[in-house]
């Protein structure tokens, strides 16, 4: 397994790979690497030749809440982990190489970047969308495959991808889940053994709102109420948001609608975690 942390490396490697003819897959990652991030490099595996991961905690896209110092980095086991789904390169570049001196570009998102998390984590899909850009430019690949379990971010990327003319086919994962319907997150190893326990009340919120769905129940307000509940009856967890939105624009639903997405944001002590669930599908 290759390990590059320059660009220009990167790019030498990915491009002699496409010259050879073979596909590139590329799964973008901030490390702390779970079995969400691993299924992610499994899908990528299927449809591909070569898998690229990148490991990169983005600066950019944390803000003063979301604390980037705190955030893991067990390279070590990370690099492992890649040996182990037989990933060919990962791109680790340092801060430095990946924001030298003088850099001053961004790449601003548009209005699905403004709703959800955007609304609570100001800036944050600006980073997001700025470093994907330049990771795509790095490792050039083909394919990049992402997790549903950060809905809105691949709805931004795709957007981006394709406004941009980036050349590069956008695959979406679904989220993979503890046993206990936790979503798989590198900041789930941050909570206490009493948090984690309480954890569970998320994945299962939403379950409820998707049975009252499944059972007929199109309103909206009433799903979301129903949700709410359940998380307010955790006294560990704080709730910052939940919400309905058409899944494609992310506006509020009509009154009549057949598919939603259902995404939260919730907090337990100083560790914010996010899931969703798609209605209708
Ligand atoms: P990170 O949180 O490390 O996630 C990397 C990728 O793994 C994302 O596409 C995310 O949606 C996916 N993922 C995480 N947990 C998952 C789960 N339980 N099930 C399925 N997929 C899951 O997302 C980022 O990093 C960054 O924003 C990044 C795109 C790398 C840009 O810095």
């Amino acid at each position: 397994m290759f390990v590059f942390d320059q660009p220009s490396a990167m790019q030498q490697w990915s491009d002699t790979q496409r010259r050879a003819g073979h596909i590139v897959a590329f799964v973008p990652t901030m490390g702390a690497l779970h079995d969400g991030h691993l299924a992610l490099v499994a899908d990528a595996r299927r449809r591909a030749d070569l898998v690229v991961v990148s490991i990169f905690v983005n600066p950019l896209q944390f803000d003063v809440r979301d604390d980037f110092a705190r955030y893991p980095r067990p390279i070590d086991d990370d690099l492992h982990a890649c040996r182990g789904a037989g990933v060919d390169a990962v791109y680790a570049p340092t801060a430095d190489a990946m924001y030298p001196a003088g850099f001053q570009t961004h790449v601003q998102p548009g209005p699905l970047a403004d709703v959800l998390e955007g609304a609570h984590r100001p800036g944050h899909f600006e980073g997001v969308t700025t470093v994907v850009t330049k990771l795509f430019g790095a490792v050039r690949p083909h394919v990049a495959v992402f997790g549903q379990k950060d809905f809105q971010q691949l709805a931004i990327i795709r957007r981006m991808t394709c406004d941009l003319d980036l050349g590069v086919e956008i695959i979406a994962h679904p989220t993979v889940r503890e046993s206990d319907g936790l979503a798989m997150s590198s900041r789930n190893r941050r909570l206490l053994p009493a948090q984690r326990e309480a954890a569970g009340c998320v994945s299962q919120a939403l379950d409820l709102a998707v049975h009252r769905f499944n059972a007929g129940d199109r309103d909206a307000a009433a799903l979301v109420q129903l949700a709410n509940s359940h998380i307010d009856a955790e006294p560990l967890a704080r709730r910052e948001y939940m919400a309905m939105v058409d899944p494609d624009t992310l506006a509020p639903v009509e009154p009549a609608f057949e598919r939603a997405l259902l995404a939260t944001a919730v907090w337990f002590d100083e560790v914010r975690l996010i899931d969703n669930v798609v209605l209708g599908i």
